[in-house]
């Protein structure tokens, strides 16, 4: 299956639903490079778009082709965001956070109007787990932060639950705020909406990668076509 022709028809489908005057929320990944790569020929084509980015990586992807850049602090609308998914459940349920930008990715797509995900069709699941799930933790006191979301997962029936501090050639990966990475493998997860309330009930957790009644739409690529999943 050609993955990234998947992606950018999914992200031609999702463009399909921004109007001129909008302040877009863009997400971070392959697949969302695709929009942002679209609203960037909008632009010069003369529409009036602004975009709050979801890392800093999309910024300077969003910056390089032209498009207004909107502080998150500096706006309380957000007409529609749009970003990618590492699983994505019947239900609409996400694993996010593949790319280290969860947090900035979910305060995006919870203030959004509207929120689509634009995915390959490999990233529908029956259910979420086989992707790790990351969860983004602040650096101070860390290693007390994993004990109890060990404790929790645990208590949420995970007893095998492998927890990972996310690092490259021994270096902890920092998101762009800062914050260190936690990678939980857990196999399948039965009830997100429950995990996800009980991991971000940990003090020193700052958002888990489960995104749950979020989601307004959902728009699977492959290299025939796409599908469009509403609830
Ligand atoms: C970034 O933190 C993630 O949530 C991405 O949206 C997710 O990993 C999907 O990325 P791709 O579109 O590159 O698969």
């Amino acid at each position: 299956m050609d993955k990234d022709r998947g992606k950018r028809l999914a992200a031609e489908e999702a463009a399909k639903h921004v109007e001129r005057g909008m302040t877009l929320g863009l997400g971070t990944g392959s697949t969302a490079a695709h929009f942002v790569d679209i609203i960037g020929a909008r632009v010069a084509e003369g529409w009036p778009l602004k975009g709050v980015p979801t890392s800093e990586a999309t910024r300077r992807q969003a910056e390089s082709l032209g498009v207004e850049i909107i502080e998150p602090h500096e706006t309380t609308v957000i007409d529609l965001a749009v970003d990618g998914a590492d699983e994505a459940d019947p239900q609409h349920n996400l694993i996010k956070g593949g790319g280290a930008a969860l947090l900035r990715e979910k305060v995006v797509a919870y203030a959004a109007k509207k929120f689509i995900v634009i995915a390959d069709k490999s990233k529908r699941v029956t259910a979420l787990g086989a992707f790790p799930l990351p969860v983004e933790i602040s650096p101070y006191g860390w290693a007390l932060t994993v004990a109890a979301m060990r404790r929790t997962l645990v208590e949420q029936g995970f007893q095998n639950a492998k927890l990972e501090l996310r690092s490259i050639d021994g270096n902890s990966v920092k998101t762009d705020g800062g914050n260190l990475i936690i990678d939980c493998s857990l196999e399948r997860i039965n009830d997100p909406a429950r995990l996800e309330k009980a991991l971000n009930a940990i003090p020193g957790v700052l958002e888990c990668g489960l995104f749950c009644g979020m989601t307004d739409m959902i728009i699977y690529g492959d290299e025939d076509g796409v599908s469009v999943s509403t609830l």
